[in-house]
C-alpha cells in the first residue's frame, strides 16, 4: 500500500502562524521527503459550516491557495485541489452518512461544546446549531476516504475527527467489504487513515495563551498585511508585568512556545535561558519577530506575487482537481455499485437490449508484425491493456478469455511506478500503457479493474 499524505484547511479565514506551524509546514516537509504521494486541498465545503459570508469564503480560498504555493508546495509533485471541485466528495459523504452512527456524531467535541453553551444559557440544546456542524466529521471522513489517504497531518484538535473517520471507514468496510470486492474493488473499500501530529509543536498558542485560532481572535497573521502585521500582532502577546532584569517564567506566555516552533533545539534553549535570566519581554518579542522573519520573509514575497496573479492560482487548482478526480472518479464508480447504485444495465446486460445502449469495455483483436494480439478498451475507448503476441489467432482468442474469467480483476499487478500488467499463471499476458506518475498508474489500475468486471458481467 502506498503512503498517501492528505490534509485540508478550512477556507474561512486568513492563514496565521498556527496554520503554518501545525498544518502547512509539516505537510509540505512530508511531501518533500518524498515518501508516498501527497494530496492537499482547500476545505471550502467545510468553510460553509463556519462562515456564511460569501465574500470571506472566496477571499479566504485565494489567500490559502496562495499561501500553500508560497510556502513551497509544488503542484507538480503534490495533488493540490479544492474540495468543491470534486463532486465525488459530497457523493461519498452521503454514502458514509448512511453508515454513521448518530451517537458517534453526538459525541463530537465541536458539537458537544455548542450544546453545552446553549444549555449553560438555558437555551434549547440545539439552538442555532446547523446540521452542517453536526455532519462536519462525516464530510471530513469523505475527504480522506475518497482518496484512501493513509497519513493525515492535522492539529491536535482534529484527532477526534480522525478517529471518527477511521470508525466510519471501518463500519463501511464491515458492511460492504464483500460487495466492494464483488463490484471489482480490491482489498477493503477504505484504508483506515492515521493521524500525524508534529509532536514538537502540537497546537501553537495564540496571543492570549489559548490555542491560536481565528475563533478566539488571538492569531498572528502569516503573510497578509506584510511584516508589519506580523510584528504588530507579536507585540500584543500577553505577558506578565515583570520588568527587564527580573527572571521570567518562559511557560507563562505564548512567546516561548511560538519561538520554539521556529527555532532549533539549541536556539530555543538559549531563548529560554535568556528569559529565565531577565531578558525583557520587549526584547524577547523583538527576537521572536526576527526569528520568524528569518523563515518567512522570502515566502511572503512569493505570496504577494501570487496574490497579484489569481489566474495562475486558478489554473493550478484546476489541474489539481483533474489529478484528484482521476483517483476519485473510478473509486466512486465502484463504490456506487458496491452499495447497489450502479447502472441498471449491469444486471440488464443479460437481456442483450440494454447492452446495445450501454457502452461497455470490450476486447479488440488485431494483427501486427509479431503476430496476433488483443487489446482491452474501456467504455470510452481508452486502451487499458495490450496483450503479448500469439502465433495464431485461435490461441489469441483463447487467451483473451482470461480478461472475463474468474479472478480477472485480481490479476492486475504494478510492475514499476509507471506500468502494470495482467498476470495469468504468473506470466504476463498483457501490459498497460506507461503513466507519468504513480497516481495516474493507480487510477488506470482502478479503471482497468472496473472494465474487467463489466466484461465479466456482460458474459455472465
Ligand atoms: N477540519 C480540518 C480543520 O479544521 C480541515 C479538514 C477538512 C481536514 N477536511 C479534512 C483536515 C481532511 C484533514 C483531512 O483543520
Amino acid at each position: 500500500m502506498t503512503t498517501r499524505y492528505l490534509t485540508g484547511i478550512t477556507t474561512s479565514g486568513t492563514p496565521h502562524l498556527g496554520n503554518y506551524v501545525g498544518a502547512i509546514r509539516p505537510a509540505i516537509e512530508a511531501s518533500r521527503r518524498g515518501e508516498g504521494d501527497a494530496f492537499f486541498f482547500l476545505a471550502d465545503y467545510h468553510a460553509l459550516v463556519k462562515c456564511d459570508d460569501p465574500v470571506r469564503v472566496a477571499r479566504s480560498r485565494l489567500e490559502i491557495a496562495a499561501t500553500w504555493l508560497a510556502c513551497g508546495l509544488d503542484p507538480e509533485r503534490v495533488t493540490f485541489y479544492r474540495q468543491s471541485d470534486i463532486p465525488e466528495i459530497p457523493e461519498l459523504t452521503w454514502m458514509l452518512t448512511c453508515v454513521t452512527a448518530k451517537g458517534l456524531l453526538n459525541r463530537a467535541h465541536a458539537y458537544k461544546a455548542a450544546v453545552d453553551q446553549n444549555t449553560a444559557k438555558g437555551d434549547d440544546p440545539d439552538a442555532a446549531i446547523t446540521a452542517g456542524l453536526y455532519m462536519y466529521p462525516v464530510l471530513m471522513a469523505a475527504d480522506i476516504l475518497a482518496f484512501n489517504g493513509t497519513h493525515v497531518p492535522v492539529g491536535r484538535d482534529q484527532v477526534q475527527h480522525l478517529e471518527m473517520a477511521r470508525d466510519v471507514g471501518q463500519r463501511f468496510n464491515h458492511i460492504y467489504g464483500t460487495a466492494w470486492r464483488a463490484a471489482g474493488g480490491q482489498g477493503e473499500p477504505f484504508v483506515l487513515p492515521e493521524v500525524v501530529i508534529e509532536e514538537r509543536v502540537a497546537t501553537l498558542p495564540g496571543l492570549d495563551g489559548r490555542k491560536m485560532s481565528k475563533s478566539y481572535d488571538n492569531t498572528v497573521p502569516l503573510f497578509e498585511g506584510g511584516a508589519k502585521a506580523t510584528r504588530d500582532a507579536i507585540m500584543k502577546i500577553v505577558t506578565d508585568s515583570r520588568e527587564p532584569g527580573e527572571p521570567k517564567d518562559p511557560d507563562s506566555s505564548s512567546l516561548f512556545p511560538i519561538h520554539r516552533a521556529f527555532a532549533g533545539d539549541a536556539e530555543s534553549r538559549a531563548f529560554r535561558a535568556g528569559l529565565e535570566s531577565g531578558m525583557g519581554w520587549g526584547d524577547a518579542k523583538k527576537k521572536l519577530c526576527d526569528r520568524i522573519e528569518q523563515d518567512i520573509a522570502a515566502m511572503r514575497e512569493r505570496y504577494d506575487t501570487l496574490m497579484a496573479h489569481p489566474d495562475d492560482i486558478e489554473d493550478a487548482l484546476r489541474e489539481g482537481a483533474k489529478k484528484a478526480r482521476a483517483v476519485a472518479t473510478p473509486r466512486l464508480e465502484i463504490m456506487r455499485r458496491t452499495v447497489g447504485l450502479g447502472p441498471l444495465t449491469a444486471a440488464g446486460a443479460k437481456t442483450g437490449r440494454a447492452k446495445k445502449i450501454d457502452k461497455r469495455a470490450r476486447i479488440v483483436s488485431f494483427r501486427d508484425n509479431e503476430g496476433f494480439r488483443f487489446r482491452l478498451l474501456g467504455a470510452d475507448g481508452e486502451e487499458l491493456l495490450l496483450s503479448r503476441a500469439f502465433a495464431d489467432p485461435k490461441a489469441a482468442g483463447q487467451a483473451s478469455r482470461a480478461f472475463s474469467g474468474d479472478g480477472a480483476a485480481d490479476a492486475l499487478k504494478p510492475i514499476d511506478a509507471s506500468r502494470f500488467v495482467f498476470l495469468q499463471n504468473g506470466e504476463t499476458l498483457a501490459t498497460s500503457a506507461e503513466f507519468a506518475e504513480l497516481i495516474a498508474r493507480d487510477a488506470a489500475i482502478e479503471r482497468t479493474r472496473a472494465a474487467l468486471v463489466s466484461l465479466r458481467e456482460a458474459t455472465d
